[in-house]
């Protein structure tokens, strides 16, 4: 049977000390509540809405597109959170989960064992607890002599003994939507908090001699929530460390993946090595046998196979199969690489192609500029493109030679086969095959040094 859910998201997240509410964080570059809403939506279900509030014009376009959206205009508690969902649910039955908006960690699998476990027990409720060592701040579970879930008490309703008991609320559920909103009507605040529990729908439903179960999740870290700037550093690590184990076993080498950051959308293909202190976030993929790294940072770049990247930064890049990158190489938006060509030490470039088997090996910035195949760039050499007011486009054509340290002043042609001498400011045209030559002549002054100092012998 197909499941909604209602993920919550009003909360002010205060101990992150933030502008920015604590779901719109971002997390190896996706947001705190896209990961629940991917979680979700990894468990196919089908209907996601979001109860947004403090802050909710930075969410509202994280969630938009993929979830409905409804707003709490006053944060009187989880219960009162879930009810303003009412109206989206009044036709609705069957199951209905509800998510913490701040809990990033949570996997589809255990989504689907949530609805498993509600519907095979046919419960009004089915909730997701977890044994904790420091169960301080979470509410507890507090079960009968045969282990039936009697109440979840919150931590400052607690008497001595409720805070002893170590096993947990995560936040997690999932109930059956007719129940839950019955129930919800009945939910009152006389509470340590005054604030509508919606752990409270629990006890109402077994007074209602309604089933209600949970289970017990053997990794309480997928429940871990985001409060605090060092519980997102622990989220982030908790990833790193799934994301990482993920591709090592579908055959990617990692010489150290305590400093590989991958984010969730990474494409990676088996015998690509990934070496320290590399960044692959955003759209980027990279075919099979490239050497990335080491100190690399990749963004929706897509690199080919048998490419080594070394000490690189690549913004909306592409590189083809078999191309050479660094050390030390800023690749930004725009940039194409040709299969089998490089683009080496210190050099920039932008909004460029290189052409198929063409090397730029050293020190160059190439901006607006095609560059065709077998070319060769020398040492230091730039195209100008920009005047202070506008850009200007730079072709060369196929297996041009141009000598190091030369000025190409753009707009500019440099046409197939041509030859730029080194040290060149080159301003016009160069034709096919032609010599193309900008720098003063070299003059020499005899007996120099004798005449300036004569004292010397
Ligand atoms: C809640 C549970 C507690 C559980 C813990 C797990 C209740 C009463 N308690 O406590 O048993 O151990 O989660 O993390 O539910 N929110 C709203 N509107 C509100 C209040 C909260 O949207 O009016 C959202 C928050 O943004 C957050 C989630 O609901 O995403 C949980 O709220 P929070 O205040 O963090 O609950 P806890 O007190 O931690
Ligand atoms: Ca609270």
């Amino acid at each position: 049977m197909a499941a909604s859910a209602i993920i919550l998201a009003a909360g002010m997240g205060t101990r992150m000390k933030s502008k920015k509410p604590k779901v719109a964080h971002i997390l190896l570059g996706k947001p705190v509540i896209n990961w629940v809403i991917d979680a979700a939506h990894g468990a196919e279900i089908d209907t996601i809405v979001s109860v947004l509030g403090h802050e909710r014009d930075q969410v509202i376009p994280l969630v938009e597109d993929e979830s409905a959206i409804v707003f709490q205009e006053q944060l009187l508690g989880t219960a009162d959170a879930v009810l303003t969902c009412k109206e989206k649910f009044a036709d609705y039955e069957g199951s209905v989960l509800v998510l913490s908006g701040d809990c990033p960690l949570i996997l589809s699998e255990t989504i689907q064992a949530l609805v498993d476990v509600r519907e095979t027990n046919q419960a009004a409720a089915a909730v997701l607890t977890m044994q904790l060592e420091n169960p301080f701040g979470y509410g507890r579970i507090i079960r009968d002599e045969q282990g039936n879930l009697l109440r979840i008490v919150e931590e400052k309703d607690c008497n001595p003994a409720e805070k002893e008991i170590k096993e947990c609320n995560s936040g997690f559920y999932c109930f059956d939507a007719r129940s839950l909103f019955s129930a919800l009507e009945q939910v009152g605040s006389e509470n340590a908090q005054g604030e509508f529990y919606l752990t409270d729908v629990l006890e109402i439903c077994r007074s209602q001699n309604k089933t209600v179960a949970a289970f017990c999740t053997e990794n309480a870290e997928e429940c871990l929530g985001i409060n605090s700037r060092a519980q997102l550093a622990q989220a982030a690590k908790h990833l790193q460390q799934r994301i990482n184990a993920f591709h090592m076993d579908n055959g990617v080498t990692m010489l150290d993946p305590s400093t590989v950051w991958i984010g969730p959308d990474v494409v990676i293909e088996n015998d690509v090595e990934i070496l320290p202190q590399t960044f692959l976030f955003g759209k980027t993929s990279v075919g099979e046998d490239s050497v990335i790294g080491p100190a690399t940072r990749l963004i929706d770049t897509a690199v080919g196979k048998g490419c080594t990247i070394d000490e690189t930064i690549a913004i909306e890049a592409c590189v083809d199969d078999f191309a050479n990158c660094g050390p030390r190489a800023y690749l930004r938006p725009g940039t194409h690489l040709c299969e089998k060509a490089k683009v080496g030490t210190h050099v920039e470039v932008k909004k460029s192609t290189v052409g198929v088997g063409s090397k730029v090996p050293h020190l160059s910035y190439i901006g607006d500029t095609t560059i065709g195949k077998g070319v060769n760039i020398g040492a230091g050499s730039i195209t100008c493109n920009y005047d202070g007011e506008k850009k200007y486009p730079t072709i060369i054509e196929d297996g041009v030679f141009v000598g190091s340290d030369t000025m190409l002043v753009a707009p500019v042609t440099i046409g197939e086969n041509a030859i730029i001498g080194a040290g060149s400011v080159i301003t016009d045209d160069v034709s096919a095959g032609a010599l193309g030559l900008g720098r003063a002549r070299q003059t020499e002054i005899s007996e120099y040094r004798k005449s300036h100092h004569p004292d010397e012998s």
